[in-house]
């Protein structure tokens, strides 16, 4: 069965020590839950201690990024198999921050989410349009330029991956896409998945929404059937994060 699948990204943000805490009390809350799939994205500093501090529950460990090489001269970067040798299952790749601030492209996100598929990870590829985008209409056009771009040379119908909306407008604003907008680009998405890996494949798909995401709203986005689960930046850093995971719909 598909999981919902609620991811927490760190960003920049927590020590070793501030993460080992955080981590130890979400695997205390939520270390049983088998409803829901639960990830914790710490920085790459912090993974080896949330790694010791979930091991035994049912939390799981992912990456923020990495790079697409096994190895080199690549001042800086983290390749996959540091992070398998950690125990990371999910990396997230191709986030807007990433994309904006760090230049990152759709042919640079595509030849990292190669890469992950090949070290054995389940990559969660960012997805979004900038307020600018939106309001000039090309919300559509944008996300199927990286749907194209960014997913499909890399993927094929025998890869797991998971897609998260993520509207840029959204990010860190506390501004959230209303269940209606998130449901219509989610529908979008999906039919994307659709027509360029069938309908099985893209039944399985789990797109997830992420941009302001609270305790306050989840339940609310979480009742819409297209979302499948959610990326939480801000609200992930405190302890309120058990409370989105344990959304409720009914
Ligand atoms: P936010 O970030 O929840 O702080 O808006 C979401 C994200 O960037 O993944």
């Amino acid at each position: 069965m598909r999981l919902p699948l609620v991811v927490a990204n760190w960003k920049m943000n927590k020590t070793r020590a501030e993460a080992r805490l955080l981590a130890q009390g979400l695997a205390l809350e939520l270390g049983e839950l088998e409803t829901v799939e639960i990830v914790l994205c710490p920085p790459f500093t912090a993974l080896s201690v949330v790694g010791e501090a979930i091991q035994g529950s049912n939390l799981e460990l992912g990456a923020q990024n990495m790079h697409y090489e096994e190895s080199g001269a690549f001042t800086g970067e983290i390749a996959p198999r540091f992070l398998v040798e950690l125990g990371v299952s999910y990396v997230i790749l191709g986030h807007s921050e990433r994309r904006q601030l760090f230049g990152e492209t759709d042919e640079l996100v595509q030849r990292k989410v190669r890469a992950a598929l090949k070290a054995g990870f389940t990559p969660i590829v960012c997805v979004g349009e900038t307020g600018a985008e939106r309001d000039a209409g090309q919300t559509f056009d944008q996300l199927r330029r990286q749907f194209q771009e960014s997913i499909v040379p890399a993927v094929t119908e025998q890869d797991l991956i998971t897609v998260a909306y993520e509207p840029v407008w959204a990010i860190g604003t506390g501004r959230t896409a209303t269940p209606e907008q998130a449901g219509e680009v989610h529908r979008f998405l999906r039919g994307l998945a659709e027509e360029q890996y069938g309908p099985a494949w893209a039944g399985n798909l789990r797109i997830l929404y992420g941009g302001s995401v609270t305790a306050d709203n989840i339940n609310q986005l979480m009742a819409v059937s297209e979302i499948n689960g959610v990326l939480v930046g801000g609200a992930s850093l405190k302890s309120s994060f058990s409370r989105i995971a344990q959304f409720r719909t009914g």
